[in-house]
Order: C-alpha cells, then structure tokens, then sequence
C-alpha cells in the first residue's frame, strides 16, 4: 500500500502566515501539523509516500526531505495549481501505479492514527474507504449520506443546504477504480476537480463505498480557531519534561515541556504549555495551551493559549491571548512619544489592540 499525502494548496484562510510558509508547516506543540500525518502513515506500515506539492514546494521539501528522518520514503509530485483533491490523484497516478493507497490531506489532525483504518481497509474489497464525523456545521465540509444498509449513496462538497451532519474527514482509502473516476468527472462550480464527485462516481458505477465513523478527535487545522484547538488537544496529551535551563526564581506549573538549550528566567510558565529549543523566557509569564516554538525572546509579556513560530520577540506589551504569531516578529512596548500604536503589517494580518482604561 501506498500513500498520497496533500501538501499543496493556497491556505488563504491563514493569511499571513501563509503568505509566506505551508500551511501544513504550521507546528501545532511545536512539530508540524503535516508531521503528524507523515508519522501516523508510518505507524500504520506504509512507507513508500508520495507528497503533492504547490507553490510552497521548497520550504515543504526543506522540512521532509527523503523522509528518512521520520521513516518514510518520500517521493514529491509537483501541482501546477490548487485544482482540487481529485486533481492531486490524477497527476499521482504514475507514482500510485495499481496499488491501494491513503490519501491524506496535509492540514488534517487526527488523534489515535489511521493503523485500525488501514488494517480494516485491507481486509475489505471496497473500492473506497471513507472517514466520516459528525459535525455542527455541515455547511464547511464535503458531506455524506449513509443508507440503512450503510453504504455510502450520496456526496456533495460544502452544500448550501447538507442533506445530512456527517462529514469527510480528509483521510481517504481507495483501490484502482478511483483513478478512471478521476478521469471521468468534470470541474465543478468552483473550477476544481473534487474528490466527493469522483466518489459519487464510484458509488454511481456499483463500485462499493464504505464508510467508517470516527469518534475520536479530528480537526481541520485551515482557520487560526481550529489551529488553536488542535495545539490544545495535543498538549494536553502531552508529559512534562524540562532539558533547558529554569532558575529558581521561575516556576513550572502542570505539564510543561521545555525543550533544549531553552532558558527560563524569573518566569512563571503554567501547562500545559510547551518552550522551543533555544528559546528565552525572561520575566514573564506563559499560560496554558501556549506553544512557542525554536529560538525566540519573550520578556515582560504575558500570553496565553497562543502559538509563536520561530525567530519571533515579544517583549514588554500586555497579555496576548488566542493568537497565532508568524515567523521573525517583533512585538515590542514602548513609552516613547507620542503615545501610539506602531504597526508593519503583513497583507492580511489581523490586529486586535486593547485601548484599556
Ligand atoms: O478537512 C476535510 C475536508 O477537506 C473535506 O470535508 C472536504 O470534502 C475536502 O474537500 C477538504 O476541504 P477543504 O476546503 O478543507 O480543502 P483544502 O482546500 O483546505 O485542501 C485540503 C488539503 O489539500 C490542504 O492541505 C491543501 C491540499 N491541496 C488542496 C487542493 C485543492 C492540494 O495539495 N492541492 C489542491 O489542489
């Protein structure tokens, strides 16, 4: 069995962040999202991986390179542009040959790995095999519709008016027959080949479709919320462990992760939270479910439930919540006149300023 992992993509509704990196690239405690794809691929016995890369090819293929080091065998299949799911299978399909394979799209997180999937899959003759969760709102995903029987009988991506709450989670199971489905469907309304209409496909052609519900967490890490809800569940599945330096002045409270050549100083860092390599905490405090990843410089600042990519300082500004920080920034206080809020914002930031008292 093969695996198809999607890595390409715009990810507007990151913006800026993905402006200038992968969305898939976002750490979620401080390891990429796309990571925990890539591992739980692994973990199910499935090496030979096949990456889909768009306009952030370099920085993707700069994180995984062979894959050796998370132990995989990785295999990069360029796509002009976003044409869709559907699309990616169809310029994979020199690399997929006739094997089964996984397909997993790169911004999904889901808890407890895909082995039980891909073992079920196995054993089964399907010429699919589908995630489906139920969900509150059902207007944001592909959704399906299951009969009594439970086979899949209907598939619509992002309806306006779903006719049922169960939606694709984007980790997907399919034989041979997908591939002339891919070739046979037509662009939809929004000008991409869709994977929900190359499954109807299936479905339509007496090929058997099977679902399989997952209980367990899933998210859609595509908006800063979900970003932030995800880096919460993975933390809290987290164990302390401290390999950098903390003075005595500090003090680590609950399940804090500090990692190495990290340096805590007269801070208080409540968990579950998680410090970078390298990375200096000075006069501070950091709350629960906050990662800050490698290399940074926090002083006199408070924040909480919160991501910060590398190279980023912050210093001196009032508590910061509920944000996602990009690469190299600055954020500073000052009392400098005139007394005024001084902004470089990248194109599509987003600047919440508290005017106090
Ligand atoms: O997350 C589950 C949902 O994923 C499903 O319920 C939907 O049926 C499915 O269409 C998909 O919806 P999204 O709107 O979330 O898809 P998105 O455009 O974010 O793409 C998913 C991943 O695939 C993302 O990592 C980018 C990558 N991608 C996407 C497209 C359209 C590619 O590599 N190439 C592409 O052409």
């Amino acid at each position: 069995m093969k695996a198809l992992v999607l890595a390409g993509g715009a990810g507007t509704r990151l913006r800026p962040i993905t402006h200038t990196s992968a969305k898939q690239l976002v750490p979620v405690a401080n390891k990429p999202v796309l990571f925990y794809g890539l591992e739980a691929i692994r973990d199910a016995g499935i090496t030979d991986v096949g990456i889909i890369v768009g306009d952030t090819a370099r920085e993707v293929e700069a994180a995984i390179g062979d894959g050796t080091e998370l132990g995989i065998k990785a295999t990069y299949i360029p796509q002009d542009a976003p044409k869709g799911l559907a699309h990616a299978v169809l310029i994979a399909k020199d690399f997929l040959g006739d094997e089964p394979f996984v397909m997993y799209l790169g911004d999904n997180f889901l808890l407890g790995g895909i082995t039980k999937l891909v073992e079920e899959f196995a054993q089964s003759d399907a010429a699919a095999q589908i995630l489906l969760t139920k969900v509150s709102n059902p207007q944001s995903f592909g959704i399906a519709v299951v009969d009594d029987k439970g086979d899949v009988v209907k598939l619509v991506e992002k309806p306006k008016d779903p006719p049922s709450d169960l939606a694709l989670v984007g980790v997907y199971m399919f034989r041979t027959p997908i591939h002339e489905a891919v070739r046979s469907i037509k662009p939809s309304a929004r000008g991409e080949l869709e994977i929900t209409d190359a499954i109807q496909w299936l479905v339509d052609n007496k090929h058997s479709v099977k679902p399989h519900l997952v209980t367990g967490y899933w998210k859609d890490t595509g908006k800063l919320e979900d970003m932030l809800e995800c880096n919460r569940a993975v933390l809290e599945t987290m164990e302390a462990k401290n390999e950098g330096t903390v003075d005595s002045e500090s003090k680590l409270i609950g399940r804090v992760i500090v990692e190495k050549g990290a340096v805590i100083t007269r801070s208080i860092i409540r968990g579950p939270a998680i410090i970078g390599k390298n990375t200096k905490v000075t006069d501070t405090y950091v709350g629960p479910f906050t990662s800050i990843y490698h290399e940074c410089e926090l002083s006199e600042t408070e924040i909480e439930h919160s991501i910060v990519l590398e190279n980023t300082i912050i210093s001196s500004v009032a508590r910061i919540e509920d944000s996602l920080i990009g690469k190299e920034v600055e954020v500073r206080g000052s009392n400098e006149q005139p007394k005024a809020n001084r902004f470089m914002l990248g194109d599509h930031s987003r600047v919440i300023v508290n005017q106090g008292n």
